[in-house]
């Protein structure tokens, strides 16, 4: 697996974590008609936590030298282990808006071509467009739960225990931004094709993307998304 594909998927993993643990708490959705209407994605819960607090700290401790060097082996597994154990939190728990908009940024790709991956295309790899709405993801949803992201932040190496949880989202936004500078993956939307003029089909092509952006502990509407993906135009 090249250093490109390595870092993509790995930041995958971290958003994969993130966002379950930082999702809508499955006691604060709404209740199901019917039990056979119940969704498959929860909502945050105790079971999920545990699972995608370890993978935090998996990632945080191997990502950057399983990228850094392909022969590391220790590292390749356990984000191995990390992108399995974040599986089982976001696969119960679910994921929300970094997700839900990153399907129109891959969908909407006109010429960026991504190094390290072998097609004859245009392509912006999955992780990457996850990773390029998180801090700007995570700096709007941090009002609803300061605990949780700096939690999340701690669980990724963050050490800035001078500041309060009114900079929650500042201190896990810089934490993802560290990663994404220190792994190379393009600086923001701009950098893999995307202007200002695109945001209303980007609104447009996240609207639809329900089953993970009902999942945001804040609601996000189209005024909403078309300022994170504003703000994840250029990311540092
Ligand atoms: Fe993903």
């Amino acid at each position: 697996m090249p250093p490109q594909v390595a870092a993509a998927s790995g930041l995958d993993v971290l958003s994969h974590a993130i966002e379950s643990y930082t999702a809508l708490r499955f006691d604060e959705r709404p209740k199901p008609e019917r039990p056979i209407l119940r969704p498959a994605y929860q909502g945050s819960n105790p079971i999920s936590d545990l699972w995608s607090l370890q993978a935090m700290r998996l990632v945080n401790q191997f990502l950057v030298r399983a990228v850094e060097d392909p022969g590391d082996d220790e590292a390749r597994a356990n984000m191995l282990l990390a992108a399995s154990y974040a599986g089982i939190g976001f696969g119960n728990a679910g994921v929300h808006l970094p997700h839900g908009m990153s399907y129109p940024v891959s969908g909407q790709v006109r010429d960026y071509r991504a190094p390290g991956y072998a097609a004859d295309h245009p392509l912006v790899p999955h992780g990457v467009s996850v990773i390029l709405n998180a801090p700007a993801v995570f700096r709007f949803t941090a009002a609803a739960d300061p605990g949780r992201h700096l939690a999340a932040a701690e669980a990724l190496g963050a050490n800035d225990r001078q500041r309060q949880a009114a900079d929650a989202g500042e201190i896990l936004a810089d934490r993802i931004t560290w990663f994404m500078q220190r792994l190379k993956v393009p600086n923001g939307l701009r950098a893999v094709g995307y202007t200002p003029a695109d945001i209303p089909a980007l609104v447009e092509g996240t609207l639809p993307q329900h089953r993970v952006t009902k999942l945001s502990p804040l609601p996000a509407g189209p005024e909403d998304l078309a300022r994170l993906f504003e703000q994840a135009m250029v990311a540092w």
